[in-house]
């Protein structure tokens, strides 16, 4: 990715004092879909509700192993997920298999990704990631979305050994960057996540990619927008 010349622009003063950007990783930067989508053919007319069926798992998988105090980390779980939704579409195929998680390694980011990330760079923020995923798998799809040197700070859980939305999560993201919640901006198109993230404290942005109703939980989003190339001129104009 072509990175912004660095003139820090003062930034406005917004109430929130907002300087720092982090955003969810699966789902928000890169799309879990991409995955399924590179082998539709090899897959076959039940490839949609695999690829949802996959990630519905995945993330169902992190919550549950979150309560029963049994942490394996989320590469482990992809792969978990993935044999779930196989299995219950009758998918028995080994190589297929490995084409998909070696997909899910290299995942796309979504066409909008680039150019916010940029645009937020040019305004002065510091942007990191938080996520689920292991440092390994970040590492890689950071990597191979062409974002490498674009981000301050890529955190995963693996360092506190839990998964979103526990709050010792978010609380890393305070650590790395020395600040009060309230001045932390997190973005996530996960609705359940942003949830977790605006009970923490953060100012939570929803990229409400597909017209959500709003999860019934405490902690609610500062602002809704469908895509991330709303999110530089929302923040400019906070
Ligand atoms: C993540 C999951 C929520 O990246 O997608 O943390």
């Amino acid at each position: 990715m072509k990175q912004v010349p660095h003139t820090p622009t003062r930034l406005p003063m917004l109430p929130e004092n907002l300087s720092i950007c982090v955003f969810d990783a699966y789902g928000t930067l890169f799309d879990v879909h991409s995955a399924v989508a590179a082998h539709r053919a090899a897959v076959g007319p039940k490839a949609d509700a695999i690829s949802a069926l996959w990630r519905q798992k995945q993330i169902e998988y992190s919550w549950l192993r979150s309560l029963m105090g049994d942490y394996a980390d989320f590469w482990q779980l992809t792969q978990d997920a993935l044999d779930y939704a196989m299995q219950t579409h009758g998918l028995g195929d080994v190589g297929l298999r490995e084409e998909l998680l070696r997909s899910y390694e290299m995942l796309k980011a979504y066409p909008d990704a680039a150019a916010c990330l940029d645009a937020l760079r040019g305004l002065g923020f510091k942007l990191g990631i938080l996520s689920n995923g292991s440092p390994k798998m970040l590492a890689r799809a950071v990597t191979s979305a062409g974002f490498h040197g674009v981000f301050d700070a890529v955190l995963s859980v693996e360092s506190v050994r839990i998964f979103k939305p526990d709050p010792r999560v978010y609380a890393l993201v305070t650590a790395q960057f020395g600040v009060t919640p309230d001045r932390i901006c997190f973005v996530s198109s996960n609705a359940w996540d942003v949830a977790g993230a605006a009970h923490f404290g953060f100012h939570a942005v929803w990229i409400n990619r597909l017209s959500q109703p709003p999860e019934n939980l405490p902690g609610r989003a500062k602002s809704v927008i469908s895509s991330l190339s709303e999110l530089p001129s929302l923040l400019r104009a906070s």
